[in-house]
């Protein structure tokens, strides 16, 4: 086996996602397992470099993990040749920038979502990317999480007959801060920092929507701030101006409707944090992050409307679990190998900057139609 190096500057990875999805689970799990097989003898060794604003914070995650390059300056890694690809999980409204110069320094470029804090900016990057001849991608983790790949096996075999209809719920509570510390970065409560939940989740319900049932054609939307004040990572009290939960419909191509709630704002009476319930003329089935229960048309149940009986039915027991039957690793993991096998081997790839524009697309019209109370057409993007 020869090892076949690949540098990557990783920007954020002091942050949440940036430290412990992409570089301890993904490319640090990589470098574990002895590189990526190429299937040609060779294995590809990712080289991290570790970029970020905060130097002790960088030097201490270099040191903790055994890391040699870590820098302060972008402009210094995205100068140097030896660098292939940069990858960007800072907060979203420092990504627009950094990723556009990281393409005019032809690296190519895998981001987190959103890829910008406004649909015509993430356009951009897709056309510059594009035109730059540069390799791109957007993290799309749901749609290689264990529960969403059961479910799009039962989608690929045909098990709901028609999908008619997909109901979606995500959320839980996020301390307000002042008795307990919030468990999400204070940004993402004001608008005027890149946050709100809906070009926070929008993007996510835009792919996993497209990918296992359709193109939406329309989306209408309502949005609240629930939570008007919260207290940051210093406690002190701010004005949350973002929203934090949104009501969405969206129609698919083909006449299925999607409802998909998202909300900071909720207590969980759930199995998952994430659950989706899929109805279709044969089978429906619901999916969380790992898991998935099915129920076919042959053994759904006749339940009798009687409010003068108590329920009698245990309904949840009435489901079946779809087995795994293979192994699942870390999402975002299986996403990163995909990228890098793109990257290196001209393997496809479909979760580009374009497909990240469709994201931002959806969060936008979300918004505009909260505001308008008003439905929208989602129209196809191209560049
Ligand atoms: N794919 C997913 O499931 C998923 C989940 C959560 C967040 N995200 C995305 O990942 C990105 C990072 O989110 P996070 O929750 O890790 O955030 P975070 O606040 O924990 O981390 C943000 C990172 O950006 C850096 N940064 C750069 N400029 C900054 C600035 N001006 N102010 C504050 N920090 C700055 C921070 O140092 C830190 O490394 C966001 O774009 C978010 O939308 C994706």
């Amino acid at each position: 086996m020869t090892r076949k190096a690949v540098r990557i500057a990783m920007n954020g990875v002091t942050g949440r996602m940036g430290y412990r999805q992409h570089l301890v689970r993904s490319v640090l799990s990589l470098r574990e397992q002895g590189g990526l097989d190429l299937g040609d003898g060779t294995r590809l060794w990712p080289e991290p470099v570790l970029v970020g604003r905060r130097e002790a914070a960088l030097r201490d995650i270099a040191e903790r993990h055994g890391i040699e390059h870590w820098t302060t300056d972008l402009d210094s890694v995205l100068e140097d040749p030896s660098v292939e690809i940069y990858f960007d999980a800072q907060v979203t409204a420092a990504r627009e920038e950094a990723v556009a110069k990281a393409i005019a320094a032809g690296k190519h470029i895998y981001c987190e979502k959103p890829t910008a804090t406004t649909l015509s900016g993430a356009l951009e990057l897709a056309r510059l990317a594009t035109a730059a001849g540069v390799k791109h991608g957007v993290v799309q983790d749901k749609l290689f999480l264990p529960g969403l790949r059961k479910l799009r096996r039962l989608v690929d075999g045909g098990f709901f007959g028609r999908i008619l209809s997909i109901r979606g719920e995500f959320g839980y509570w996020v301390f307000e801060g002042d008795w307990q510390p919030a468990q999400r970065p204070s940004w993402n409560y004001r608008a005027e920092d890149g946050g709100g939940i809906v070009l926070d989740m929008f993007p996510h319900w835009e792919y996993v929507l497209h990918e296992l049932f359709g193109p939406i054609r329309t989306v209408q939307a309502v949005t609240a701030t629930h939570v008007p004040q919260r207290w940051d990572e210093q406690s002190k009290p701010y004005d949350a101006t973002a929203d934090d939960a949104a009501y969405g419909i969206f129609q698919l191509e083909g006449g299925a409707v999607a409802q998909i709630n998202s909300s900071w704002a909720v207590r969980v009476h759930r199995d998952e944090l994430v659950e989706f319930q899929v109805d279709g003329t044969h089978g429906s089935a619901v999916a969380g992050l790992r898991n998935c229960r099915a129920q076919h048309r042959s053994a759904t149940p006749r339940p009798v409307w009687n409010p003068d009986l108590p329920a009698t039915e245990t309904f949840r027991a009435q489901w079946q679990e779809v087995p795994d039957n293979t192994e699942f690793d870390n999402g975002f993991k299986a996403q990163w190998e995909l990228f890098l096998r793109h990257v290196v081997l001209d393997e496809p790839w479909q979760w580009d900057l374009l497909a990240g524009a469709r994201g931002l697309q959806l969060a936008e019209l979300g918004l505009r139609s909260a505001a308008e109370g008003r439905r929208f057409d989602v129209p196809e993007l191209s560049l």
